[in-house]
């Protein structure tokens, strides 16, 4: 796996509308793989898109509207 820079939007709607479950789901994704060394997780502030969020970007490429489902999906096509 190549390494990836995740970033969670923290900004309060991204988190109420999901990242607050969207962040455990990664930190778990993280300890249960033994990926510490590949993920650099960080938090964002809110980017003024807050409409299509839950949003999280990686490697520089932005997801919207992110549930663990989406989540799922996306991390197995970075593996
Ligand atoms: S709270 Fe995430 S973009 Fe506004």
């Amino acid at each position: 796996m190549n390494k990836l820079n995740i970033t969670v939007c923290m900004g309060s709607s991204c988190f109420a509308r999901g990242n607050s479950q969207n962040l455990e789901f990664i930190e778990n994704y993280i300890k249960e793989n033994g990926l510490e060394a590949q993920i650099d997780l960080a938090g964002a502030r809110c980017e003024g898109k807050c409409a299509t969020g839950p949003n999280i970007v990686i490697n520089g490429t932005e997801y919207h509207e992110v549930d663990e489902d989406k989540l799922k999906e996306i991390l197995a096509s970075y593996k």
